[in-house]
């Protein structure tokens, strides 16, 4: 009898102490812990067959993908066949729910869910902490998204001792985000080579990893104390601190647009006034804000008032991975 092979659902994470360089380039090893929140409305779900030849075939969105397209992917089922000591080759299914203007990279929940349905598709009954393993192999913020809620990824100094561990799954917290996307394309410089170039150049590479260390103390006391404000200005310097090490690479680069910069000055401006908005940004230009169910619409307006050409997605705290 054949048994019924489930789709794996990953939601994707934002990253509020920031992973920004590797010490392993292959095991995707990090310099640092970071921290992030699971989010409920962008996920992928993934589904793997078996083959019945001797290659993989990936389906993005219903379409297949070209050589250039799937090869990241393809390393990456030839990774874990080595690991695991099979030979099968699959038909990848996978389906991205980030609404293509919500401005999130897709590599976190992409990779989660792939291993998920690797995991699902070959029986390997993996644990979590297994399966963060394995995301991480595929993309390192992937470990993260086996999770809900707030999740760290311990740095570790190999394959078995870095992977992601939650603080709280479930947490009964106030806090909500908001998504402001610039529509300006696909990013020049992605994540992988943006912080090789940071680590490399950056002569403040070296304070990175000790301002890290502290903050992610400091906010984790924050999510335990259910300390918005706190965890909110905590993850803006973290955030600012990671673009610092963009700015002062050699040769310098930015993720920044102009309307990044407005929008950042808009969300000092609403503080002034009284309502709760921390930003957040990631290797591209678009502004995740942190707000409280009561200043998000606010926020919302506010932004929407000033800015002609942006549009805002909210979302709210999301769980790990699901089979369905
Ligand atoms: C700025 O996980 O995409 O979003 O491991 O090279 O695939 P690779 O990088 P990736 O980098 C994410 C960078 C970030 C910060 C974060 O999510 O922690």
């Amino acid at each position: 009898m054949k048994t019924l092979v489930r789709t794996a659902r990953a939601f994707t994470n934002i990253a509020l102490i920031k992973y920004w360089g590797k010490k392993d380039q292959t095991l995707k090893l990090p310099w640092t812990n970071s921290l992030s929140l699971t989010l409920d409305r962008f996920y992928t779900d993934t589904k793997l067959t078996v083959a019945d030849n001797d290659h993989d075939t990936v389906y993005l969105n219903h379409k297949l993908l070209d050589e250039t397209q799937n090869k990241r992917i393809l390393k990456y089922l030839d990774t874990v066949r080595k690991f695991y000591s099979f030979d099968d080759h699959f038909i990848v299914d996978t389906v991205n729910h980030v609404p293509t203007s919500a401005g999130f990279a897709s590599s976190a929940s992409g990779f989660a869910a792939l291993a998920a349905a690797i995991n699902e598709t070959k029986q390997l009954n993996l644990n979590k902490k297994e399966l963060s393993i394995l995301a991480r192999n595929g993309s390192g913020s992937a470990s993260r998204s086996i999770y809900g809620g707030f999740v760290e990824w311990i740095a570790g100094d190999n394959n078995e001792t870095s992977f992601a561990t939650p603080i709280d799954e479930n947490p009964q917290i106030d806090l909500t985000l908001l998504s402001v996307v610039i529509n300006k394309g696909s990013k020049k410089i992605s994540s992988t080579v943006g912080m090789e170039n940071s680590v490399k150049t950056s002569p403040f590479y070296p304070n990175w990893v000790t301002l890290v260390a502290s903050e992610i103390k400091e906010i984790k006391q924050a999510i335990a104390k259910k300390d918005i404000q706190r965890i909110g200005e905590i993850a803006e310097h973290n955030a600012m601190s990671m673009h610092a090490l963009t700015l002062s690479a050699n040769p310098s680069f930015t993720y920044f647009e102009p309307e990044t910069i407005r929008i950042f000055q808009i969300i000092q401006e609403l503080r002034q006034k009284g309502i709760l908005a921390y930003a957040t940004i990631d290797a591209g230009p678009n502004v995740k804000i942190i707000c409280t169910n009561e200043s998000i619409t606010k926020v919302q307006k506010y932004i929407e008032e000033q800015l002609s050409n942006v549009s805002c997605v909210v979302a709210n705290i999301g769980s790990g991975i699901q089979y369905i």
